[in-house]
């Protein structure tokens, strides 16, 4: 395969350029994406050039590119991400008809979250995940219910790194967040109040597959300042959960009890 002075194949610069397009804004310029992707500009319009004639990308008037339908069909058809979407959405329907804020489901990406799908009302409260969009693992309800069913090694390896404080709530502290992993498994469900953005609170319960692996998170996004404690939610959350495992052909014990810390859980 072609190799540039770099010693780089042009697969993983075409792969650099189109992972470009995996923040916002997802319109860009050839030169947006040739410093973004760290490419010579003549690089980038010559690999965007060949990705815009295959229907990979596609050309704005304006000149700008974005993610071609083509591309959106490859991905969009037969990915694990899908079949995931599809198996938990009539369940996530029925929660977010419960708790009638937002309701999402995510995976684990690195040291991210990427949310596949996302239900929200109109004039739910704000909410900072977004469809393939991501989050950190260490600041979401979702990151730390995938993080407290990880290895022991990965649940080592991001307490290790400098852990960013997005709010005052966010939990940085290797040993609190242990201790908050702990009380993940123990409990069935988190709950994370305000730790990525201020005045929303996420809840989150894991999701299992045939060989009870956790594959994904489920969560509801409500107001910090919401009618009642966000704890109200998490027995139909914990429902639905159970129910996209059962689905995913997990075998999930019978019943839907949750352990709750006390009336008012210091967590
Ligand atoms: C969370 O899962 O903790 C979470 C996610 C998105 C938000 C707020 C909270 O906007």
């Amino acid at each position: 395969m072609a190799r540039s002075t770099s010693g780089e194949s042009v697969l993983t610069r075409t792969m650099r350029i189109l992972r470009t397009f995996n923040t916002t804004p997802t319109t860009l310029s050839v030169s947006e994406i040739a410093r973004r992707a760290d490419l010579p500009i003549a690089t980038a319009h010559r690999l965007v050039g060949e990705l815009v004639d295959l229907g990979a990308l596609e050309r704005e008037s304006d000149k700008r590119v974005r993610i071609g339908y083509q591309l959106w069909e490859t991905a969009s058809r037969s990915s694990p991400a899908r079949d995931l979407s599809r198996t938990a959405l009539p369940y996530m329907e029925d929660l977010q008809a419960v708790v009638r804020e937002h309701t999402q489901i995510g995976v684990l990406e690195g040291t991210d979250v990427l949310y596949l799908e996302r239900l929200s009302d109109r004039g739910a409260g704000r909410n900072v995940a977004e469809i393939a969009g991501r989050l950190p693992i260490h600041a979401t309800s979702s990151g730390l219910v995938l993080l407290a069913h990880s290895s022991p090694e990965f649940q080592e390896e991001v307490l290790q790194q400098p852990l960013r404080r997005y709010t005052a709530h966010t939990v940085t502290d290797p040993g609190q967040l242990r201790r908050r992993l702990a009380a993940v498994r123990a409990d069935g469900y988190v709950i994370a109040p305000q730790m990525i953005t201020l005045g929303a609170v996420g809840l989150a319960a894991p999701v299992r597959d045939r060989d009870n692996r956790v594959v994904a998170a489920l969560s509801v996004v409500v107001p910090a300042d919401g009618r009642g404690s966000p704890h109200m939610h998490a027995p139909a959350l914990v429902a639905a959960s159970r129910g996209v495992s059962r689905a995913m052909g997990a075998r999930v014990p019978g019943g839907n009890t949750i352990r709750t810390r006390g009336a008012k859980p210091s967590h």
